[in-house]
Order: structure tokens, then sequence, then C-alpha cells
């Protein structure tokens, strides 16, 4: 059994050695804040954009580089999603608030930057930061900006003009900065504003990511005005030995069912989560908890866990994310980034890097342990030609080819029947906290009891080129452990492409169920896994050689000793949504 210990060090071990490898591959260094600066290659466009591989319908700007999701909402029919963006390269650089509109969430027109580096409080930088929805429909967005002296400071926007449903221009006022690093706060290490909540205190309430020493911490700013905002004693929460939290989230939750909250709602019936994106791992962690208001205090369940062991919304490529509510449909919305796995010198050459994933509801599980996602049912417009599979065994060691569709640009969902777990193989303790370990030892290729099976997607038709996206079953002392993983070490021929598997568990009770779902969005380069009905999500970049456009196969597999039935499978082709055509700059 593995002790606390060793499991931390293993864990820390994986962490330094992922970063070092993106380090040592990109041959730069990490500076503030935390994106690896290529000063030769950030202001780089090529003449010619390389499509072969470009997502179709996740979002994304038409070139350049974009990360982090900021300040999405809703206003007067439209939702606004900001994000941060390179205007002249595909590598993070000369950052601005990109901006684009829709009426979906699906199809997206792109508008004019909204916020970019023009005054003293944000000449060196206009980073992440949120909007809230002040009562009498007035939007206001808070952002980082990095000023001369390369401190980063909370900076407040608001529309040049609210009777605009596009809200194009966003007016900076002079009093900026309206959160400057005071005494004792690490001006280095400051940035993310949350949305704002308002507090039975009646106080409007946000926290900035920030660390002090090697303490991750979410400080917390009371204002009456939304403009003189002023620290509090204690932050909202904080976690030692951790690093910087970057890009914090914290919202209100249902309790019960699955309608989303107004970040401001508190009392009976109302849970909260926190979510930090942890850069010393570039992996993001949350806990459901309890806030305390009239202490401004977050604790976490016990059944959560503040370290590396913690939930996490996603178990692959997923950072920096940000949730909204929505109060057209009543429900939160959950946006991430997913980057590029790509070294930067080809994303350079192909002349675009990064995707959000696509947009989640989110709720609280019935458990009252962790949260479900699911694609948004927008997304199932999308959704064009069909094939359904139902009742077909897949024995021990076979295969069988989802035909007749072009599965590049898909949307596959499957239940598997699990008869039997008698083959179930023992569970090794020491893997508990560490499902991503777990599947590094046992990959797609390695045989099983029950499982590995799932499917093979971005597959070339011999199956040589393959993600692989599946489940394996183990027997541990009290129960079964349903493991899910993402496998792309075959995904691709490029050497200079990151390709490490992914896991989670999945906590259900397989005895009760014998079933097990899976969906995958797959879309050219992106895999988006959604398993168990969204209880561990999976996100991978991957690059075919040969499975690429038509030349992508999908399959289902099973490499266990047990048969398993796929019981139904459904796949559909996916349209191409109007996706930010031109950005005017
Ligand atoms: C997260 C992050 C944020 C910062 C932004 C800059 O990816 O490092 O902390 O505000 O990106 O682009």
């Amino acid at each position: 059994m593995g002790s606390p210990n060793r499991v931390w060090t293993a864990w820390l071990f994986v962490a330094c050695a992922h970063w070092c490898f993106c380090s040592m591959a990109r041959n730069k260094m990490f500076v503030e804040p935390s994106h690896v600066v290529y000063e030769e290659l950030q202001s780089v466009s090529p003449a010619l954009v390389n499509d072969e591989l470009k997502p179709r319908y996740h979002f994304r700007p038409p070139r350049n580089w974009l990360n982090d999701p900021n300040g999405p909402m809703y206003y007067k029919g439209i939702y606004h999603f900001f994000y941060q963006y390179n205007p002249y390269g595909s590598v993070w650089g000369n950052i601005v608030w990109a901006h684009s509109i829709s009426t979906d969430l699906i199809n997206w027109k792109a508008l004019a930057p909204a916020i970019y580096p023009s005054e003293p409080f944000d000449i060196y930088g206009c980073w992440s930061g949120s909007a809230t929805v002040l009562p009498g429909d007035k939007p206001v967005i808070l952002y980082t900006g990095v000023d001369p002296e390369q401190r980063q400071v909370q900076n407040i926007a608001f529309p040049a003009n609210l009777s605009d449903p596009y809200l194009r221009e966003w007016t900076k006022p002079d009093y900026n900065p309206v959160i400057p690093p005071e005494l004792g706060v690490n001006a280095s290490a400051f940035r993310d504003p949350t949305t704002a909540w308002y507090a039975p205190n009646k106080h409007w309430t946000l926290v900035v990511g920030s660390k002090r020493d090697r303490r991750g911490m979410a400080i917390l700013y009371r204002s009456k005005d939304f403009v003189h905002w002023i620290k509090a004693k204690h932050p909202l929460h904080s976690f030692k030995d951790i690093g910087m939290w970057e890009c914090p989230d914290f919202f209100p939750v249902a309790a019960k069912g699955r309608q989303g909250l107004e970040t401001s709602e508190y009392g009976d019936g109302v849970k909260h989560v926190l979510k930090v994106s942890l850069d010393a791992t570039r992996y993001e962690y949350y806990t459901v908890g309890k806030y305390y208001h009239h202490m401004d205090k977050y604790v976490p369940d016990v059944t959560s866990s503040d370290d590396h062991t913690g939930l996490r919304y996603d178990y692959g490529n997923f950072y920096a994310s940000k949730t909204f509510y929505d109060p057209a449909k009543k429900r939160r919305i959950l946006w991430g980034w997913a980057n590029e796995s790509d070294s930067a010198y080809t994303d350079k050459d192909k002349g675009w890097a990064g995707v959000q994933a696509i947009p989640r509801s989110l709720w609280l599980d019935d458990s009252g342990r962790q949260l479900v996602q699911w694609p948004i049912e927008e997304f199932e417009t999308l959704r064009d030609k069909h094939i359904i599979v139902k009742n077909k065994n897949i024995p021990s060691g076979g295969f069988l080819e989802v035909q007749d569709i072009q599965t590049a640009q898909a949307d596959v969902e499957v239940t598997f029947d699990v008869a039997s777990l008698e083959k179930a193989e023992v569970f090794d303790p020491y893997y508990v906290d560490d499902a991503q370990a777990f599947c590094a030892k046992k990959t797609a290729e390695t045989k099983g009891g029950v499982g590995p099976f799932g499917l093979l997607v971005l597959a070339s038709a011999n199956r040589e080129e393959r993600t692989a996206v599946f489940f394996r079953i183990f027997k541990a002392q009290s129960k079964y452990m349903v493991l899910m993983c993402h496998d792309p070490t075959r995904s691709s021929k490029r050497e200079s492409t990151y390709k490490p598997t992914f896991a989670g568990f999945v906590d259900i009770d397989i005895t009760k169920t014998r079933k097990i779902s899976l969906r995958s969005l797959i879309d050219h380069s992106v895999v988006e896994s959604f398993g168990g009905g969204g209880k561990t999500c999976i996100t991978s970049r991957v690059y075919p050689s040969v499975a690429i456009g038509e030349n992508a196969h999908l399959f289902v597999f099973n490499n266990g000793a047990q048969d398993v039935k796929v019981s139904e499978l459904n796949a559909w082709e996916i349209t191409e949504p109007e996706m930010n055509d031109e950005i005017i700059y």
C-alpha cells in the first residue's frame, strides 16, 4: 500500500516530469503568468494557416493563439464570451480580451477585441477576469492588468453603450486599478478575479487567485459600490504547499436537482463549489463544501480533498475554466481551455493554437460528493447523419468497426453491458490517488480481466494509429473500482507531440448498474469524453498522421478476458457551426 508520502512524492515527480518535459521540449523558461514566453514567435503569423487537424465545432478563433475563457455572460438575449487571445501569433503573448457573441453558445460571431492594453494600469497585459451582471441588467468586467512596475492589479471596465446588445465597446475608468496589491500581497501572483456575489452582509464579494510562499490562496475583497474594494482579513480559503491558485471560481449549486443557481444564491438547499487552477501542475481541482457567510469562509466537505488527490472537472487537458449562470435556461455552464499538445514551433507553423471545450452544464450529483457535467443541449443541433448499433457482443480480444459514417468530426454515445465481474483484476491500492499513473501502466494494449473495453477513435484502418478511450474494472477490498482512461500513446507519428495517458475513477456502483456509458466528442484533434453519464470527463489533444478526415475510423474494442456487450451505440456526424469567421483588429 502506498503511503501518503510515497503517493505525494510520486505525484510531485509526475508533475515535475510533466513540467520539465514541456519546458525542455519547448526549450524555454516558464515566466509569470506561467505561460512559456517565446519572444521570437509571439508576433509571427504564417501566410497560410494549416487547417488539416483544426477543430471544426469547438470554440476557436480563425487563427492564432487562445487561452483562458474570460467573462462569460448572458445579456439581453445574447451570450457573450471573451477569451485570452494573441492577435499576432499562435504562441502566448500580446494578450487581449477577444470577444464573441452567440444566441445558442454553439454558433459564434467574432467582434473586435473588447479589452486591450492601453492605460498605465494594463499596458503590460490584459489578463483573465470575470463579468458580473449588476442589478438593473448592468454588466461589468473585472480583469487583471499588468502595470509598468510589472505588478498585477485588478481593473474594472464598463460597457460604453448599454443599449448595444453586442456590448461592442468597453471603457476603463481612470480611477483604475480598483484593487492594487497592497502590502503583504504578492504582486506577481495576484490575478484572475471571480464573478462577484452579493453577500447577506450587503457587500459585493469576490476572490482573486494568489499564493503566499507555497500556500495557494483565494484572497477575498468586499465592496459596497463595486468600485471601492477592501481586502478581508482572511482569505475565503487557502491551502498549504500547493503553489499559485490561478483562475479561482466560486459558485453555489443546488443540493438536489440539476437547476443552476445565480452566483449570489445562498441558504438552505445550497452547497458551494471552489475550483482552482493549479499553476504547479497545470491541472484544476475543485471541492464541494459549505460557505459560512457571516465569516466569509468556505470549508470543503470531508468528502472533498483540497490537494492533488482532489476532484477534477476533467482529468485531461482542461485548464483555467470558468462557469457562469445562464438565466435564460436556469443552468450553470462551464467553459474550459484545451491547449495544444504540440510543440510551440509546430503551433507557429500551423497558425492556430488552443480551443475551448464544448460548454458543459454542470450540477451536483445525487451523492452530493461531486459534480456531473454534460455538453449543453444546443450542441445536439449540430448532429447530422446517424448510425445505431444494438446488442453486439464484443468478445475477449474482439473489435467492431462503426461503419458508414465519417468519424473525424463526430459525437458517439455508447452503453456497455458488463454481465459478469468475476474476471475483474485485483486493484492495486498504490494507485488509489493516482489514476493517471495507473492508466500509464495499464494502457489499452495491456490485456485485463474486465476491460480494457471502449472506443478507438481517430484510428487508422489497421488500428495501428488510434486514441483509445476505455474503462477497466477492478476488484478492490470492499468494492469494484471503475477506471476511465484516454490512451493517446499511439495517436500519431509526430515525435514532438506530448502524448500523456489521462485517467480518472468513475464513482458508480457497477455491481448494481452492470452498465456503463461513454460519450466521446471527436473533432479532428480534440477528443472530449464523458464517462458514467458525465461523472468523469477527460479531454485530449491528438494529431493523427494517418487518421485524418475521411481516413479516420472508429472501432469498439475489448482487450479484457471477459466479453462485454454494446447494448446501444449511437454515432452522429457533426456539422460545422458558424465559428468566428474573421476577427477585425
Ligand atoms: C492561466 C493564466 C492566468 C492569467 C492568464 C494570462 O492560464 O496564466 O492566470 O491571467 O493565463 O493569459
